[in-house]
């Protein structure tokens, strides 16, 4: 729905379409920022809003937005996150009637549009919650130096199975680790603000070594360019995830497909009326 859609119920009948202008228009606003577009710190911020979702409990998700608040906000896995809410906060204003849960999940639909990916089934109709009384537990999102199993806690907490798990990893194409945020350092790919399946032709093509470094356990490329995270390797390593892991860097299309589907699914993640 990229045009003017009329939300009932809202105060304001809201463009959704002026809002997603707004997003593309802060992208690349900063040349000196990372690789030169916020596309992916917004893409990360949409994830960590969602990807603290229990299924069992209902509990957390994107709905509420309640990383607003500590202790969420200061998690040590939203570290550099701030930085993307602070972006946004401009468009907030212009657009009050957009709840913050709506406008950090939209942004990211936006951003993996505008930087080439498929276009990411997303409505509105996210509430937001009114404190810090609201956040999830800390230890929901992943921890990047574990490996298969803990994957299949986290994502299968939320209700994907392995293919969606591989799918979804395959964001890391896009962006960087920052030292200062998660003690990773480094790109996966020579593309971090495009899109596509190259993520999947690294893991699959490239040479992996461990990095010698007085960091955290991290897998990088003869160039020493490149990175890949423990959890990356993961995908390659294990016996299940690897079929689509050579399925997609094969197929793109296919990779598109299913990444689509399933980062639409993870933005719905309870949302009244959008997941179970
Ligand atoms: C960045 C871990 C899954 C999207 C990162 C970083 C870590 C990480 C450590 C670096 C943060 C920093 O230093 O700035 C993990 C782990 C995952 C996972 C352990 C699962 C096992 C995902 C998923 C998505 C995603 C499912 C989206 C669908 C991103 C993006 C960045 C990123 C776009 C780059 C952010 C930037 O450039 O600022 N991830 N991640 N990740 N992650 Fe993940």
């Amino acid at each position: 729905a990229a045009g003017g859609v009329v939300v009932p119920g809202l105060a304001s009948k809201l463009d959704y379409g002026a809002v997603r202008k707004a997003v593309e228009e802060v992208l690349e606003s900063n040349p000196d920022y990372d690789d030169g577009s916020y596309g992916p710190v917004l893409v990360r911020l949409a994830w960590h809003a969602a990807g603290t979702y229990d299924k069992a409990t209902g509990t957390g998700g994107s709905n509420g937005a309640t990383m607003r608040f500590a202790p969420e906000s200061d998690h040590g896995a939203n570290a550099g996150l701030a930085v993307a809410r602070a972006l946004l906060e401009p468009i907030k204003k212009k657009y009050p009637g957009i709840s913050y849960a709506d406008l950090w999940t939209l942004a990211g639909c936006v951003a993996i549009e505008s930087m080439g990916g498929p276009s990411i089934p997303w409505s509105p109709g996210r509430e937001d919650k009114p404190d810090g009384s609201y956040c999830p537990p800390d230890g929901r999102l992943p921890d990047a130096s574990l490996g298969a199993a803990h994957i299949r806690d986290v994502f299968g907490r939320m209700g994907f199975d392995d293919r969606e798990m591989v799918a979804l990893s395959g964001a890391h194409t896009l962006g960087r680790c920052h030292a200062d945020r998660s003690g990773f350092l480094g790109p996966w790919t020579n593309a971090p603000t495009t899109f596509s399946n190259l993520y999947f032709k690294e893991l699959t093509e490239n040479k992996w070594r461990k990095k010698r470094w007085s960091g955290p356990v991290q897998y990088e490329d003869k160039s020493g360019q490149l990175m890949m995270l423990p959890t990356d390797m993961a995908l390659v390593w294990d016996r299940k995830f690897k079929p689509y892991v050579d399925e997609y860097a094969k197929d793109e299309d296919k990779f598109f497909n299913d990444f689509a589907a399933a980062f639409g699914k993870l933005m719905a993640l309870g949302v009244p009326g959008q997941s179970p």
